[in-house]
C-alpha cells in the first residue's frame, strides 16, 4: 500500500527538513517539492560531505528515488539549471531522474529586481525576504499573467507572455522603483537556451504522482520555510508568499488530502528566525548567542544570521493544529547540550492576561511576553546518539514534556547534522515501534 507522508516545518524554518527527508527516502520511491521555491535551503550531510539544496527535493541522493517540483512551486530557470550543476558536478545525475511540473510559475529577473526594489523602499520596515523574487511571482501567479514552465515549449508562446510581463514589471521598476530594467530580447534568448535544457524534465506531476500512488509507491511530499511563515497563518506581513502549511502539499501537486496518511512536523528543540518579524521567545543574551554559533544559525542559502530563542510550546500547538501533525521529530538535541537549564515557552501574557494562542494581529503578537518553564539541563553529550536509551535522564524528560505538552508523540530525534545521527523511534513508513 502506498504511504503518503508530508514532512514540514513547525516553526519559521530550518528546523532541519532536508536532513530528515534525506534519511527517510531510503523508504519511499519518490520525493515531491510543493510549495515555496529557491529561498530555501536544505542541508544534507552525509559521510562527512555537505550538499545544499535549493529546489531539487532532498531525496536526490538515493539513486533509486525520482524526485519532482511540482505546481505549487515557484521555479527560477537560472536557479534550477546551477542547482542540477552542482550536483552533477559531485557525480549525481539529476536530469534522469528529476520531473519539473508544467504548471509551476517562473521566477523571472525582473521578479527579482522587484523584490529587491520593494525591500529597500521599505527601508527599515522590510521583510527581510530573500531577495529571490518569490512575493512577485506569486503575485503574478495569482493574477493570471505570469509565465508557467510549460510556456517554455512553445517559442511564440513564450515570446509573446514575457512581453507584455517584462513590460508591465519594467514600468514599475523604472517609475515607480527607479530602479534597472531588464532588456526583453536579451531576456526571451536565455529562456530559449533555457528550454532547451529544461524540455526534457517538463511533465504532468500531478499525473505521475497518482501513478506511483495506484502503484503502492510510498511519497514524501516535502515542505519548504516553515508553519509560521505561511502566507495565511503566520505571522503576516512577516511571511513567506505562500501557503506552507500541510492544506499545501495538496493543492501544490494535485493529490486529495485524504490520500495523504501522514503529517511528520519537523521542530528544533529551540527557535530560530530570519528576517524581521515578531518572535517572543528571542534570546538577546548569553544563551542566545551560545545557541546560535553552537547551531550554526547562520542561513544556509543566504548566510544571514538567524535569530534564536527557546522553544515556544504556543506557537507549535498553533503548528500542529493547522497542519494535523501526526507526530513529531525533533531536531539539534545535541545544541542543548551543556546547558544548566533549558526552557520551555509554554504560554504568553498580555496586558496581564493569559493567552495560549497565536494571535493573528502581527502588532499584538510583537507585544506578548512569553512565559516560560524551567527543566534542568544535561551535561553528558548527546551528538551522535542514535539510541534513545543512551540519551540522559534529563533530556529524555526534556523530550517527554514537550510530547505532554504537545500531544502528539516525539517518533525521531535528530542528535547532530550527520543522516545517520538520529534516533527512530517510529518510522512513518513502518509499522514497528520503538519507546522510550
Ligand atoms: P531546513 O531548511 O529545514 O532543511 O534546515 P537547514 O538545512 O536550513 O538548517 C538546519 C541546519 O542544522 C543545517 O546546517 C543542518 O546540517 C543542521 N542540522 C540538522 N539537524 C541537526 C541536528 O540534529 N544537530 C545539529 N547540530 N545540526 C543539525
Ligand atoms: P527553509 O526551507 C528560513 C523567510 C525570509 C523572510 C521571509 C520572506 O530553508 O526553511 P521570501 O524570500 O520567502 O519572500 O522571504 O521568509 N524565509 C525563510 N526563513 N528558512 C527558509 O527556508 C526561508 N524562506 C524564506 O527570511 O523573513
Ligand atoms: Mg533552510
Amino acid at each position: 500500500m502506498s504511504k503518503n507522508v508530508v514532512i514540514l516545518g513547525a516553526q519559521w524554518g530550518d528546523e532541519g527538513k532536508g536532513k530528515i527527508v534525506d534519511l527517510l527516502t531510503d523508504k519511499a520511491n519518490a520525493v515531491v517539492r510543493f510549495q515555496g521555491g529557491h529561498n530555501a535551503g536544505h542541508t544534507l550531510i552525509t559521510d562527512g560531505k555537505k550538499t545544499i539544496l535549493r529546489l531539487i527535493p532532498s531525496g536526490i541522493l538515493h539513486k533509486h528515488i525520482m524526485c519532482y517540483i511540482s505546481n505549487g512551486v515557484v521555479i527560477s530557470p537560472d536557479a534550477l539549471i546551477e542547482e542540477i550543476a552542482e550536483l552533477k558536478m559531485h557525480g549525481i545525475n539529476v536530469q534522469d531522474r528529476l520531473r519539473i511540473s508544467l504548471a509551476a510559475p517562473i521566477i523571472l529577473p525582473t521578479h527579482i529586481a522587484l523584490d529587491q526594489a520593494r525591500e529597500q523602499l521599505l527601508n527599515k520596515a522590510k521583510i527581510g525576504t530573500t531577495g529571490r523574487g518569490i512575493g512577485p511571482a506569486y503575485e503574478d501567479k495569482v493574477a493570471r499573467r505570469g509565465l508557467r514552465m510549460g510556456d517554455l515549449l512553445d517559442s511564440n508562446r513564450l515570446k509573446s507572455a514575457l512581453q507584455s510581463l517584462t513590460e508591465y514589471h519594467n514600468f514599475l521598476l523604472k517609475n515607480y522603483y527607479q530602479a534597472e530594467t531588464v532588456n526583453f530580447e536579451q531576456l526571451l534568448e536565455k529562456l530559449r537556451q533555457q528550454s532547451e535544457i529544461l524540455s526534457p524534465m517538463l511533465t504532468d506531476i500531478t499525473e505521475q504522482l497518482h501513478k506511483h500512488r495506484l502503484e503502492g509507491d510510498n511519497i514524501i511530499y516535502e515542505g519548504a520555510q516553515g508553519t509560521l511563515l505561511d502566507i495565511d497563518h503566520g505571522t503576516y506581513p512577516f511571511v513567506t508568499s505562500s501557503n506552507t502549511t500541510a492544506g499545501a502539499a495538496s493543492s501544490g501537486c494535485g493529490v486529495g488530502p485524504l490520500y495523504l496518511d501522514h503529517v511528520l512536523g519537523i521542530v528544533k528543540d529551540y527557535t530560530s528566525r530570519v528576517g524581521s518579524g515578531p518572535f517572543p521567545t528571542e534570546l538577546f543574551d548569553e544563551t542566545g548567542i551560545k545557541l546560535a554559533k553552537k547551531g550554526h544559525e547562520f542561513g544556509s542559502n543566504t548566510g544571514r544570521a538567524r535569530r534564536c530563542g527557546w522553544l515556544d510550546m504556543v506557537a507549535l500547538k498553533h503548528s500542529i493544529a493547522i497542519n494535523s501533525i501526526s507526530a513529531l521529530c525533533l531536531t539539534k538535541l545535541d545544541v542543548l547540550d551543556g546547558l544548566d537549564t533549558v526552557k520551555i515557552c509554554t504560554h504568553y501574557q498580555y496586558n496581564n492576561a493569559e493567552f495560549t494562542s497565536v494571535p493573528a494581529d502581527c502588532k499584538l503578537y510583537e507585544s506578548v511576553t512569553p512565559v516560560f518553564e524551567t527543566l534542568p539541563g544535561w551535561s553528558q553529550s548527546t551528538c551522535g546518539v542514535t539510541a534513545a536509551d543512551q540519551l540522559p535522564r534529563n533530556a529524555l524528560a526534556y523530550i517527554k514534556r514537550i510530547e505532554e505538552l504537545a500531544g502528539v508523540p516525539v517518533n525521531i530525534i535528530s542528535t547532530g547534522a550527520e543522516r545517520k545521527e538520529t534516533v527512530i523511534l517510529q518510522n512513518p513508513f513502518s509499522s514497528t515501534a520503538d519507546s522510550f
